[in-house]
C-alpha cells in the first residue's frame, strides 16, 4: 500500500496497528507520521522500517514520540535494511541489493509472533486430549519448513501438507511454529507435560 493510500485509512476502530515505512531523512514517511497522530488512547501499535544504514539508531524516535503523545501503547519495533538507491548508491545501481531477504522476513515473522496477542498468532484449532502438535491443513502450503526445522522429526509432508507423525517426541521448542510462514502450526502442552518434557530431556546426552 502506498503512503498516500495509508494516509486515508480510518484506523480509529483497530485495537492493534502496525506502522511501517522506509526511512527517509532519518525518520518514517511523513504521511505515516500524520496517520500516527490520529491514533489515540487504548490503541496499541508496533513500528517497523526498512533503512539504508546498517544500524537503526534513532530512526524510530520521532514516530515513537508521536505514539507517546497520543498515549498509544508501543508493543515493539522491528527494522531491517532495504534496497537503497540514494546518493552514492546510484553509481553502483543501489546498495543493500536483495534486501529485505528471506532471513529478514523470518526475523520479521518471529517479531510478530512475539508481540501479537496469542489469539492473533495461533491457528484456530480445537485441542484434543493426548495431542500436542496441530497443523491447520487449510492454511498449510506444504513448504516443508517445519519438517526441516524440527530437531525431533515430529512432522513430515504427506499429500502436499505437513502432518504430525511423532507427536510424543515434540519438545515444544517451537521451531516449527516460528518458522511457519502461514502460521499453520499450533503446539500445546499443559504445564505438567512441560515439566515432564524438561525432566526427560535433561537426562539425555544426545537427540
Ligand atoms: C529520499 C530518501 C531518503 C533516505 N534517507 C535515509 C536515511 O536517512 N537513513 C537510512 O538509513 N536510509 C535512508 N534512505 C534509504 C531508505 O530508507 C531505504 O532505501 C528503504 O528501504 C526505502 O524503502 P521503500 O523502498 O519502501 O521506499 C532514504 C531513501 C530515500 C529515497
Amino acid at each position: 500500500m502506498s503512503a498516500e493510500q495509508a494516509e486515508k485509512l480510518d484506523l480509529s476502530s483497530y485495537p492493534v496497528i502496525g506502522l511501517g515505512s522506509g526511512i527517509y531523512f532519518t525518520s518514517h514517511h511523513p504521511k505515516l507520521m500524520e496517520q500516527a497522530k490520529r491514533l489515540g488512547k487504548g490503541q496499541q501499535a508496533f513500528i517497523f522500517s526498512t533503512r539504508g544504514c546498517p544500524v537503526v539508531g534513532k530512526y524510530h524516535t520521532a514516530l515513537k514520540q508521536v505514539l507517546t503523545e497520543k498515549q498509544v501503547t508501543l508493543m515493539g519495533e522491528f527494522s531491517c535494511r532495504g534496497y537503497d538507491c540514494t546518493g552514492p548508491y546510484n553509481l553502483v545501481n543501489g546498495g543493500n541489493k536483495g534486501k529485505p531477504n528471506e532471513s529478514d522476513e523470518l526475523r520479521a515473522r518471529k517479531f510478530i509472533r512475539r508481540i501479537l496477542p496469542k489469539e492473533v498468532k495461533v491457528p484456530d484449532i480445537p485441542l484434543e486430549k493426548g495431542k500436542h502438535v496441530y497443523v491447520d491443513a487449510k492454511s498449510c502450503i506444504g513448504c516443508g519448513t517445519c519438517v526441516c526445522s524440527c530437531p525431533m522429526n515430529v512432522l513430515t509432508i504427506k499429500d502436499g501438507k505437513a502432518v504430525v507423525i511423532k507427536d510424543e517426541d515434540c519438545t515444544h521448542c517451537s521451531k516449527c511454529a516460528d518458522g511457519c510462514m502461514q502460521g499453520s502450526i499450533l503446539i500445546h502442552h499443559s504445564k505438567k507435560e512441560m515439566i515432564q518434557i524438561a525432566s526427560k530431556h535433561a537426562k539425555r546426552t544426545s537427540l
